[in-house]
């Protein structure tokens, strides 16, 4: 499995390199439309029956596309200068899964269908799981075309260029309604895995997450002649509300990250007369969450107050917390302890396969509002993600085949 996990992986490494190293594949840029295409010749060469929905989620389907599908896949898309591994190891592991029950000669008795779901991580324009949240219904259409990306392109001049219809967009009730069940395979975003000496496991929850954008403005002035008595520079109060995030996320046990920042007019000797700066904010709850965004946006005001500057925050995009069904993850979890792929060591027999929350974002927490989803996790020895060296060892990916394919079978053929 290790060859054939290579073979598939492989040609996909050269698709969309960043010039930092890691991926710059983002909804229907270049490099995006190059992974369709992959994922196209993939579906081809396996005669699966490929579409791209109204909403640019790709579907390969093995057996003819109807109710109560098994639907496995994850996203194609990347973070800026993102890994190799973040969706695309979901996607290639669906094909090599659904690869391995047929040489098995397995008959499911029910459509199994691989996706790619558009615009996962909202890198070129702002919301994360795009193709997920218009499918699900839970974005408006017409705010999801009005969405800008850095340069100023709307998602409706994105996907007209790429030849696609933007005026199409919006929930997909026949979509949806063919999902039976989905299964979302991911390369683990943290250590666990590692500590438990376990090569996957699977999802119990994702933290409550969201973005919002903070506006910051001043006066624009020369740095060489205005006094810093004179001074409106939104610089200050976006500073101290770094600073402001990171204490208030400790304090409250919850995550807040500044990983986005658009300076005007962005010149050295230039003092700066906007700041934009994106909040991403996570907690265990919701009501935590709420709290944490509250007192960071607090301290944004009274920082931009105490020196006469301004500051707007704007909501982007939220994602409530998300249970996975306990019913359907303790299913497969007695599949996955059958079949071995419990931890390596430390227990006698069987070992069930660990149970873990993440405070990452996914597709299937979007689709778990709609329909019965699962995740599973391949172990990540360094534990980083969304940055060029996030990595998952061969033999682990391959593990991580196998088990996605026994979990189809028991979802398909029982
Ligand atoms: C997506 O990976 C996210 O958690 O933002
Ligand atoms: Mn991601
Ligand atoms: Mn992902």
């Amino acid at each position: 499995m290790i060859d054939r996990y290579r073979t598939l992986w492989e040609p996909l490494l050269e698709i969309g390199r960043a010039p930092g190293g890691g991926y710059a594949r983002h909804g229907w840029n270049a490099a995006d439309l190059a992974c369709r295409e992959w994922f196209t010749a993939q579906a081809a060469e396996r005669g699966l029956t490929c579409e791209q929905d109204r909403n640019g989620n790709l579907w390969a389907w093995w057996g003819e596309p109807g109710a109560g599908a098994v639907v496995t896949g994850s996203h194609l898309d990347s973070v800026p200068n993102g890994g190799a591994y973040d969706g695309p190891l979901g996607v290639v592991s669906s094909f090599l899964a659904v690869d391995l029950l047929r040489e098995r000669g397995v008959q499911p008795s029910r459509p199994i269908a691989v996706t790619a779901f558009c615009e996962e991580e909202g890198a070129r324009f702002g919301i994360a799981c795009l193709g997920s949240r218009l499918l699900t219904g839970v974005l408006d259409p017409a705010k999801a075309r009005a969405l800008t990306d850095p340069d100023g392109v709307t998602l409706a001049t994105a996907m007209t260029r790429a030849g696609a219809d933007p005026d199409a967009i919006g929930r997909d009730t026949e979509a949806l309604a063919r999902i039976g069940v989905f299964v979302e395979l991911h390369v683990e975003q943290g250590r666990a895995l590692t500590h438990l000496d376990a090569p996957v496991g699977l999802a119990s929850a994702i933290w409550p997450h969201g973005r919002w954008r903070l506006d910051f403005t001043g006066e624009g002035n020369h740095a060489g002649t205005t006094l810093l008595a004179d001074r409106r520079d939104p610089m200050i109060a976006f500073a101290r509300t770094v600073l402001a995030a990171r204490e208030q996320a400790a304090r409250t046990g919850a995550l807040a990250t500044v990983g986005r920042v658009a300076i005007e007019p962005n010149g050295t000797n230039a003092i700066a007369s906007r700041v934009r700066a994106w909040l991403d904010a996570r907690a265990p709850d919701g009501a935590t969450l709420d709290a944490l965004v509250q007192a960071i946006s607090a301290d944004a005001s009274a920082a931009a107050g105490a020196d006469g500057t301004a500051v707007e925050v704007f909501p982007e995009s939220h994602s409530a917390v998300v249970e996975f069904g306990a019913e359907l993850r303790d299913r497969l979890a007695g599949v996955l302890k059958d079949g071995g792929f419990g931890p390596n060591s430390g227990t006698i027999g069987q070992p069930a396969v660990p149970v873990l929350p993440t405070g990452a974002g996914h597709d299937a927490g979007i689709l778990s509002g709609f329909v019965p989803t699962a995740m599973l996790f391949v172990r990540n020895p360094t534990g980083v993600s969304h940055a060029p060296n996030e990595h998952a060892p061969d033999a682990d990916c391959a593990t991580g085949v196998e088990a996605l394919a026994a979990v189809l079978e028991e979802l398909a053929c029982r």
